[in-house]
């Protein structure tokens, strides 16, 4: 008899996104006449940059040639990728990672969970709560925590609560931790955080021997230069966080697939006798067994995203996003909503109007005025009353879907 990982059984319903998408084709199914919105899942719809583009058209003729062909590349990138992000993101920012700490990936949600890999099985866990509901399912599915309760939150993680009360920056975990979470800019709250607060983080984890899972995944997104775009700009990280870095929402790679997580060569984990052990060498270890590296084709195409084409035109898709962020913060404060985030993240986190609940104002907006957002309490039982709209559409869409939602709103 085969034997299943009852870990699943516990999980919530659907992951968040196919319940939304469930949603959405029963409602289309049942309204084929509808032009819906879509403001919902944070994929991005404009073109790839054309740097990118044509360094990808020129990586695939070479593959079509006896010279130029590439079979196998190595597990953790090509070694010109490595490096022009250690030139362009690190050190440049003056932060001291080396091109062998970065392990090119086809995402930061397979390695945000494939990292659970070279981990213990009873590191006590924090989230923040919302929160990004990859990290709590794979937790979940690698039997970190026990059932969840009514409320959908799974015991043996420790929630960190993001309010507006608290400006949505988690409060520091008690009792201790030794793994947690981030996500700045943060997905779904559209919160930021600054260098003080993550200098707290960061000196939290090395007075309690933590490590920090750093996703970083929209940095591009941030508009003040204040601001530190990696935890690694923090003095002390290199001994206790790990970041995870995308060129998904950036350059427009969703369905191209390629990502990067940084592993310091001096970030080490314990043994239960406690004995250290390199975590970049466990990393290099995993990778090296159950991944085969991104094709060439998308490492060169990757690789273009710094050239000075590249850098401009990723620029300018990120003023596209950033304009529709402001279109939808002013309008939906217009109809007297309150919205938080969207200035440094390409997410606007809403507050229902009056009290609703947040599958409810889901179904609200869904059916009155056909635009999809994500419900809050799908990141989280903290995000209850909240609704995340995307500013990944066009700038004609996200007017035309702020112009329904005031209709609806006024009727
Ligand atoms: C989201 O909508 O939260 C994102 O699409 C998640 C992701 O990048 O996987």
């Amino acid at each position: 008899m085969v034997r299943v990982n009852t870990h699943y059984q516990k999980l919530q319903a659907g992951y968040l996104f196919p319940e939304v998408q469930r949603r959405i084709k029963a409602f289309s199914a049942e309204h084929p006449e509808a032009d819906l919105i879509r403001l919902g899942i944070g994929d991005v719809t404009e073109p790839l940059p054309a740097a990118c583009r044509d360094a990808m058209a020129t990586a695939l003729e070479a593959m079509g040639t006896g010279t130029g062909f590439h079979g196998y590349g190595p597990e953790q990138g090509y070694h010109w990728l490595r490096q022009t992000i250690v030139q362009h993101d690190y050190q440049q920012r003056g932060c001291p990672i080396e091109a062998d700490e970065i392990f090119i990936s086809d995402g930061s949600k397979c390695d945000t969970s494939n990292i659970l890999d070279i981990l213990g099985d009873d590191n006590r866990i924090a989230v923040t709560d919302p929160v990004y509901p990859v990290y709590v399912d794979a937790n979940v599915m690698a039997g970190h925590t026990g059932p969840a309760d009514d409320q959908g939150r799974y015991s043996g993680l420790q929630y960190l609560p993001l309010t507006a009360d608290n400006d949505f920056c988690a409060p520091l975990p008690a009792p201790p931790v030794d793994l947690v979470y981030l996500c700045f800019p943060n997905n779904p709250t559209g919160a930021v955080a600054t260098r003080a607060q993550l200098q707290r983080w960061v000196d939290y984890a090395r007075s309690h021997g933590a490590l920090i899972l750093f996703d970083a995944a929209y940095e591009a997104f941030i508009q003040d230069p204040e601001l530190p775009h990696s935890i690694f700009e923090i003095p002390g990280a290199r001994d206790c966080a790990i970041e995870f870095r995308s060129f998904s929402k950036n350059a427009g790679f969703t369905g191209t697939r390629c990502a990067f997580t940084v592993v310091p060569k001096t970030l080490t984990g314990h043994t239960r006798d406690g004995d250290a052990v390199s975590l970049w060498q466990l990393w290099g270890r995993r990778q090296s067994t159950k991944f085969n590296g991104v094709g060439y084709v998308v490492q060169r195409g990757a690789e273009a995203v710094y050239s000075p084409a590249g850098q401009a035109q990723v620029a300018q898709l990120v003023k596209v996003y950033m304009k529709n962020a402001a279109v939808i913060r002013q309008q939906l404060q217009g109809l007297g909503l309150a919205v938080y985030g969207g200035q440094h993240a390409p997410y606007v986190w809403v507050k229902t109007p009056d009290s609703m609940g947040s599958w409810q104002f889901f179904d609200q907006l869904l059916n009155g005025a056909h635009v999809v957002g994500t419900p809050g309490i799908g990141f989280g039982a903290a995000g209850e009353g909240y609704l995340r709209l995307s500013a990944f559409n066009s700038r004609a869409q996200v007017e035309a879907a702020m112009a329904r939602i005031a209709q609806c709103r006024l009727q």
